[in-house]
């Protein structure tokens, strides 16, 4: 509480400073639903290839909601924001929005009327995004179909849940400037570079976050946990058992399966599964840039890790009862192709600094996308206690791999527990 309130006043004292700065910003005029004949087919579909990249359905599509219509609740540890509409429905979407407010919104942050918008919406990425492809953006959506829906009130504690404090966030950690490009890099490696840094706002997950939810400059993609969720790193040294490399990433990326890492799970399958719908060598883009960014990390690049790293030190050993009689049917000797688990010595779920992952899938279990054949393992909430699940996870980062114990498996399994249960991780794994 202590820190909420010195976070309270800091931000009633820079947003003092902010209205010198930026005293309220201007609404723009409201335009007739531009006529969808108006855009040309190419256009539409560029815009559609850079929505999918921007995982815009993502967050603006509730559960069993129409398309872009906004109402998903997107849970930050400053209370929850629902995304607003953005089909063109004029009344409760951005049926009304011009070309240009669209625009203000994507590098501003500003709806129509002026508000700030919170930066859940990861406008500080879309900056970077160049006029013409956020222009694409705006034809793919004003030729979706207008959907009415009205998105429910933001539930954020006081004072965040107070728009005008966004102008002093806004001062501190918005920079407003187009991608400028890495003067060292090859085409291929620019291109993965654009999309990273913008529209695909890996950051907004992989980037480690100060108090007031702001990307730490000098860590981009170092790891951290976004909605209940770790995001591992990505750059520089990064927690996997076996070295990335380009194709391994373009795989995995596209949803496919690989052999070294498994498939996308959790809060990353959505990510995948939109990359395995766009053309591949955008995929192959991001993926000669994450790999140039992984160079240096000391991973071993062979795979001949599958066996135990630790020893099994105790035979009585709670933990190695539950693994050897519940989890190495599928894990070490897969009895077919859609129970076939990753060995867990390569999972990356037991190398990174929380457990949180871990016990998520253990918990949840994993589950192919609706609708679509794939792996699956069953969730083990019902069937373990408390304890069994922390001596497990303990257990099993002994084992495999040579790295500290985790210090707060309990907290973490007590904290879950007491959460609303999963309805499984889904994977991303393409057909
Ligand atoms: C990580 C989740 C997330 C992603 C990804 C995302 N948005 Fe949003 N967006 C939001 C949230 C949340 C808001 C509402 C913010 C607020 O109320 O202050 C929002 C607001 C907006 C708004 C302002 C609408 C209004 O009525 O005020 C526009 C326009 C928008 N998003 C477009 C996009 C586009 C285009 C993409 C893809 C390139 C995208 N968003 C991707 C979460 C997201
Ligand atoms: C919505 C949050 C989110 C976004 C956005 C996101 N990721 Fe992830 N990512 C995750 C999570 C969570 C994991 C861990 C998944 C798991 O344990 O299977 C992950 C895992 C990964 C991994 C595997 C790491 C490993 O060693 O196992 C790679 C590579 C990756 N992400 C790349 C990217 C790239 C590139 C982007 C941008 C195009 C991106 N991610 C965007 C959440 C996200
Ligand atoms: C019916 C088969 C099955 C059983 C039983 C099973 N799993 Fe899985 N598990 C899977 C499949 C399939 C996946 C998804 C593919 C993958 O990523 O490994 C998976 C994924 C995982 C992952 C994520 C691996 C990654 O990609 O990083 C972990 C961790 C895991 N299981 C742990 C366990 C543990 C611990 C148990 C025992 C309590 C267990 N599993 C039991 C089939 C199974």
């Amino acid at each position: 509480m202590k820190v909420l309130y010195g976070l309270a006043i800091a931000l009633i004292v820079l947003a003092a400073a902010a209205v010198a700065y930026a005293v309220s910003p201007r609404a723009l005029e409201g335009v007739e639903r531009p006529d969808p004949q108006r855009f040309d087919g190419a256009t539409v579909a560029h815009g559609e290839r850079l929505a999918l990249i921007g995982n815009c359905a993502e967050c603006h599509t509730a559960e069993r909601g129409g398309a872009y219509a906004g109402g998903r609740p997107i849970p930050t540890p400053l209370g929850t924001i629902y995304s607003t509409n953005i089909t063109p429905d004029p009344e409760t979407g951005i049926g009304t929005w011009s070309q240009e407010a669209f625009r203000r919104a994507m590098y501003e942050g500003l709806d129509r009327e002026g508000q700030h918008l919170y930066p859940a919406f990861p406008y500080h990425h879309f900056t970077k995004v160049m006029p013409e492809d956020v222009d694409a953006l705006y034809a793919y959506l004003m030729t979706r179909e207008p959907v009415r829906n009205e998105p429910p009130e933001n539930e954020l504690r006081f004072p965040f849940n107070l728009r005008p404090l966004l102008a002093g966030w806004k001062l501190l950690y918005l920079d407003n400037e187009r991608f400028a490009g890495l003067p060292d890099a090859d085409e291929k490696v620019n291109r993965g570079a654009y999309l990273v840094q913008g529209l695909g706002h890996c950051g907004g997950c992989h980037t480690p976050r100060n108090a007031l939810q702001a990307e730490k400059e000098g860590e981009f993609l170092r790891g951290e946990v976004t909605e209940n969720w770790y995001a591992p790193a990505i750059a520089g040294e990064v927690p996997a058992a076996v070295k990335w490399n380009e194709a391994q990433l373009t795989d995995y990326l596209a949803g496919r399966w690989v052999d070294e890492h498994g498939v996308a799970l959790g809060a990353m399958a959505p990510v995948a599964h939109n990359l395995s719908r766009v053309p591949e060598e955008d995929v192959a883009a991001i993926s000669a840039y994450i790999a140039l960014l992984m160079e240096g990390d000391e991973a071993e690049t062979d795979a001949e890790i599958t066996g135990a790293v630790g020893e099994l030190r105790n035979g009585d050993d709670i933990g190695a009862v539950i693994y050897a009689g519940a989890c190495a049917i599928c894990h070490e000797a897969s009895p077919s192709p859609f129970a076939a688990g990753l060995p867990l010595a390569y999972s990356t779920s037991i190398r990174i600094p929380t457990p949180l992952n871990l016990v998520r899938i253990i918990e949840d279990g994993v589950k192919p996308p609706e609708g679509r054949p794939g792996r699956y393992m069953p969730g083990f909430a019902g069937a373990l206690t408390d304890d069994q699940m922390v001596a497990l996870a303990t257990y099993l980062r002994g084992r495999f791999t040579g790295l500290e114990p985790w210090a707060d498996v309990a907290d973490v399994v007590a904290r879950r527990m007491r959460s609303e249960p999963g309805s499984g991780a889904e994977t991303a794994e393409a057909e």
